[in-house]
């Protein structure tokens, strides 16, 4: 049982890229997971395999044609696999979407130029649009090597067998507290002298309060959401 990811790509030797290096390439090498690319350039149109125009009403830029990225689409079987479609439109990839990828199948990623896919192919095939945050790159194929490294760590026996442990501090809402190492005095600072002291009880409120306090000062967004579950869960009776 691979899970599986395909890209839709006019950039097919963008993939698996850095994913096949590291803990990512060790598991892509071991058949944890399979990658393979449809480029989109073989479903162009015309002479010149055209895959993309100019936009109707005008503007800058080019848009994919809808009938070239149905065409690339037919010929991936999705095997009950989500199709993606990498987009600043989309709503914001979240580590809850990660770890619903990561438990099924795989994924078909499109990746399109940033001026976009013809809408209309979005709204008639059954695609998800995700953004991996508020900002423009050049075109989807990055975006895509985000969301499919974000899942392949998840993989079981991807991540040595703290991974799962990593996992639940970021889904319990919080940043994660700081890591110190050796040596305990590096240029004048110290390792702060909790983690030196041997009481387990103590470091683990240490952390707690420091992961509490990184979320407050550095987004103000995570802390609300969860200072509001807390207020829940303190309000509801048992
Ligand atoms: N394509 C271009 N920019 C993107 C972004 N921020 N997220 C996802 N896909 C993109």
């Amino acid at each position: 049982t691979t899970w599986q990811a395909t890209a839709l790509t006019l950039f097919p030797e963008m993939f698996p890229g850095s994913l096949g290096c590291s803990l990512a390439g060790r598991a892509l090498r071991e058949g944890i997971w399979s990658m393979e690319t449809q480029d989109l350039r073989n479903h162009g149109v015309g002479r010149h395999r055209n895959i993309d125009d100019t936009p109707f009403g005008g503007g800058a830029g080019m848009v994919m044609r809808p009938d070239v990225v149905s065409a690339a689409l037919e010929d991936v079987d999705p095997a009950g696999r989500p199709v993606i479609y990498p987009t600043p439109r989309g709503r914001t990839l979240t580590q809850s979407d990660v770890r619903r990828y990561a438990s099924g199948p795989g994924v078909v990623v499109l990746c399109g130029r940033y001026e976009g896919v013809d809408e209309r192919v979005l709204e008639a095939r059954d695609i998800e649009q995700v953004s991996i945050g508020d900002y423009i790159l050049s075109g989807g194929e990055v975006a895509a090597l985000v969301l499919l490294d974000a899942c392949v760590r998840l993989l079981p026996g991807v991540m040595g067998s703290d991974s799962s442990a990593t996992e639940e501090s970021f889904s319990g809402g919080l940043l994660e507290y700081p890591h110190y190492t050796r040596p305990a005095r590096w240029e004048g600072h110290d390792v702060p002298d909790v983690l030196l002291s041997g009481d387990h009880g103590a470091i683990a409120r240490w952390r707690h309060e420091m992961a509490e306090m990184a979320t407050r000062q550095r987004r103000p967004d995570l802390w609300a959401a969860y200072a509001a579950r807390a207020g829940e869960d303190i309000s509801r009776p048992a």
